[in-house]
């Protein structure tokens, strides 16, 4: 019987060249070869050979000579046109939010290796005070904004398998954050193998198991299908999804402007923008490209786009991607109806693996090359996708690395300013250090305090705020 699927296995793999990965296959008992030839099976290895073989590691200089700065709408409407059409897209979304036609989704498949944290990188502690989850975080803001629209919002989390159980057991340990567990669904995304960099075999991280890793957030659209969270939604009467990423607390999850102008204009994808900061701020570039909206990588622009200049002195190529969308669910109905093409990208990681002598080795340089999918490579195929100006102060706070930029320390901080601005802008007086920045550290807690207006809604709560005070409102 096993000796049958040996042969089988045999067969499948020789013909890619990867017949290596049955080296211990003699050595296995039952349940590790069992393991073995599922991990095997489940991977397309012609398809995924291919993609080994023709991915780009970016974009080719004939690409690049033919791309322009894509145009986006402003955060605050200028024109009289675009005023008007502001203030219709607010009751748009809010309508939307009130019909219950809006789902959450967040991607939290990631392997957080910059992080270093020890956990899915939702259950990472992110605020200053209560030390709440990401993933807490979230889960408040959705019961604000189903509180305030009279709705249920029911929200989509993509798990992989190496987080998987955790991120449930998270949700189950803390009672769902006051959700209901219905109206949660974790699914998992797709996962492949990494392979060597120099002869392109797959490599194994144990005897009974490949090195694989999930296959990028762009995983998502045939994960939302086969997971069947697309035929949940449908059945829910979602036709809108807002999608973020499991490291953004400052998410603003629920954006009516952002919800009614992708309705209003008939968008596929939307997708917010941030002027970057300077020419050399790691964000991916709207651009268009022969009339196309795509999104490319900072790695992947030259110097010499990256501080081109227009007319007006600013940066050409400003618009940043944050990873923040709306998107259509009938855009991914219609994506996933035949299997999706999108071409995975190449990248060379460090991946732990058995070297020839069987030993487990750490390299301590990139040894592998990984397939990733990005969700935004699906922009190129929407219809008008739109672009929006946000807002980096009020919406962007990321937790990427352990330290400095886009950490824990800076993204408390972002949080503590967005605190202050709200207080102040609903008239409460916040006490100021010398330099100017707030002498007190305040935590609002998301579950009501969403911008000024619920603070001014919610005045009576708030205590007179003493300098140097800590001070938890919620
Ligand atoms: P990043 O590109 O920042 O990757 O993911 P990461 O895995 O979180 O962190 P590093 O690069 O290993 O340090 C951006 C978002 O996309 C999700 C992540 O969970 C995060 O929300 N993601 C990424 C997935 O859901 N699946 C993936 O395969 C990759």
């Amino acid at each position: 019987m096993m000796d049958d699927l040996k042969n089988e296995l045999y067969k499948m793999l020789e013909q890619v060249g990867q017949s290596h990965l049955l080296r211990y296959w003699d050595s296995l008992d039952d349940a590790q070869r069992t393991h073995l030839a599922g991990q095997i099976k489940a991977i397309d290895w012609p398809r995924v050979l291919e993609w080994l073989h023709t991915a780009e590691g970016g974009i080719s200089k004939e690409s690049l000579s033919r791309l322009v700065p894509a145009p986006y709408k402003p955060a605050v409407p200028v024109s009289q046109d675009d005023k008007t059409l502001y203030a219709q897209a607010r009751e748009k979304g809010e309508a939307m939010l009130a019909a219950g036609q809006v789902a959450a989704f967040t991607v939290a498949g990631g392997q957080g290796t910059r992080l270093g944290y020890d956990g899915p990188k939702g259950t990472y502690p992110v605020t200053q005070l209560k030390h709440k989850s990401l993933f807490q975080v979230f889960a408040e803001g959705i019961l604000r904004t189903q509180k305030k629209y009279g709705t249920c919002i029911p929200w989509y989390i993509m798990t992989s398998n190496i987080n998987d159980s955790a991120t449930r057991a998270f949700f189950k340990e803390n009672s769902y954050f006051g959700l209901k567990a219905e109206q949660i669904m974790f699914f998992s995304q797709g996962m492949l193998p990494a392979f060597d960099l120099a002869r392109g075999k797959a490599l194994l991280e144990a005897p009974d198991s490949l090195a694989l890793s999930p296959n990028g957030h762009g995983g998502s659209f045939e994960a939302l299908r086969s997971s069947g969270a697309l035929d949940d939604m449908a059945a829910k009467g979602i036709s809108t999804i807002s999608y973020w990423q499991v490291d953004n607390p400052l998410i603003k999850q629920f954006d009516t402007l952002f919800l009614g102008l992708h309705s209003l204009l008939g968008s596929d994808m939307s997708s917010k923008a941030l002027i970057k900061r300077d020419a050399k701020e790691k964000l991916g570039h709207f651009c268009l490209l022969d009339g196309k909206l795509t999104i490319i990588e900072y790695s992947d622009m030259p110097d010499e786009l990256l501080y081109k200049e227009d007319e007006a002195g600013l940066l050409a190529f400003r618009a940043g991607s944050p990873a923040i969308h709306t998107i259509s669910r009938s855009f991914i109905e219609r994506l996933t109806a035949t299997k999706l093409e999108l071409q995975p990208h190449k990248a060379s990681k460090k991946v732990k693996h058995l070297n020839e002598n069987g030993e487990l080795v750490s390299p301590d340089k990139p040894n592998a090359i990984k397939l990733e999918f990005f969700l935004f490579d699906a922009l190129p195929l929407a219809s008008n996708p739109l672009i929006l100006e946000g807002n980096r102060q009020d919406e962007f706070a990321p937790v990427k690395n352990a330290e400095g930029d886009d950490s824990p320390a800076s993204s408390r901080r972002y949080m503590l300013d967005k605190a202050v601005r709200m207080l102040r802008q609903a008239g409460v007086n916040v006490p100021l250090k010398a330099d100017g920045s707030p002498d007190a550290v305040i935590e609002l807690s998301p579950a009501i305090f969403g911008d000024a207006d619920d603070v001014k809604a919610n005045i009576a709560m708030i205590p007179e705020i003493k300098p140097g005070s800590e001070l938890y409102i919620g």
